[in-house]
């Protein structure tokens, strides 16, 4: 287990014993691991009791897919065992989400002093902390090293870095849920988008994105992706939509003790 774990020190201690986990429990079909912490497809692979001992020995556990009809329930049910919910959008998309990459790839390319680079095991240490610095700078917090350069599970890290080395922008998809999960094992996470303020407005998130997504589905397979949007987060909904996600009817649901993360959440 490498130790590349990200953020301030609650964070990188969240990520760590997350790590340890996907190592306990990755083998079995309920659970979900992107590289952040373990949590549950949804609430029919474990109950609310479930979810609020996962984010107790972790710190933080999500449910992936909620339906809305069940949010204020679930909210109220974490609120009451004194752990701090979050309630994102879900958007998704399959074939409109290929077909939008195709045509954004086709038709839009990096800016010239920027070259896109895939993180792997021979990336550099100074790269990932370059890319960690402006992620986290961004509010977002990277998954756990192992996930971001593919050696845990299918996976896929993008940073657009500029001649002086310095990651400026990235995205990165990862596999989820179980691959034997029936719902969910064919749906990979996608996200992880952050530009540094100095070059936003430069269409760097959607072509790493876009190029994300498709490099999922040549190496993995994949044809269906999610992320998770907190509500009036615009940039981000206007890149879902640009690349072909659409809101449905779930939610995300994290679940925070605030007792190891004291902001209440893990990432933006
Ligand atoms: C979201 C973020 C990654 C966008 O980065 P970016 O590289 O500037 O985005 P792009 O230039 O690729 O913009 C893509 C589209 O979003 C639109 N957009 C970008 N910022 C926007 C804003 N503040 N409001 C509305 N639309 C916006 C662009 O106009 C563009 O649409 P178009 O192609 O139709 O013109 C960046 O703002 C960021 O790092 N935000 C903080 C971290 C964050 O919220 N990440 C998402 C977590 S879910």
């Amino acid at each position: 287990m490498k130790d590349e774990f990200f953020g301030s020190d609650d964070q990188r201690a969240l990520l760590r014993r997350g790590r340890g986990m996907a190592a306990v429990l990755g083998q079995n079909q309920r659970y979900s691991y992107y590289g952040r912490t373990v949590g549950l497809p949804g609430p029919e692979d474990g109950d609310i009791d479930h979810l609020a001992a996962l984010a107790t020995v972790q710190g933080s556990a999500t449910y992936l897919t909620v339906p809305l009809n069940q949010v204020e329930d679930i909210k109220a049910s974490i609120e009451a065992r004194g752990l701090v919910p979050m309630v994102y959008d879900k958007w998704e998309g399959a074939r409109s989400a290929l077909a939008a990459a195709r045509q954004l790839v086709a038709t839009l390319s990096l800016p010239e002093d920027l070259t896109m680079v895939q993180l792997d095991a021979s990336t550099s240490d100074g790269h990932v902390a370059s890319l960690a610095e402006m992620a986290l700078g961004c509010g977002v917090l990277p998954p756990c090293g192992e996930v971001l350069r593919g050696l845990l599970r299918p996976a896929v890290c993008l940073v657009a870095m500029d001649r002086s080395s310095k990651v400026v922008s990235c995205a990165a998809s990862s596999a989820c849920a179980h691959k034997d999960h029936p719902r969910h094992g064919g749906q990979a996470w996608w996200g992880m988008l952050a530009t540094d303020p100095a070059r936003r407005g430069q269409r760097l998130s959607v072509v790493l994105g876009a190029q994300a997504l498709l490099e999922m589905e040549t190496r993995f397979g994949f044809g269906d992706f999610m992320t998770g949007v907190e509500p009036g987060n615009a940039p981000s909904e206007v890149i879902c939509a640009r690349l072909g996600l659409s809101r449905g009817s779930f939610a995300i649901i994290g679940c925070t003790d605030p007792r190891a993360l004291a902001s209440g959440r893990m990432t933006k």
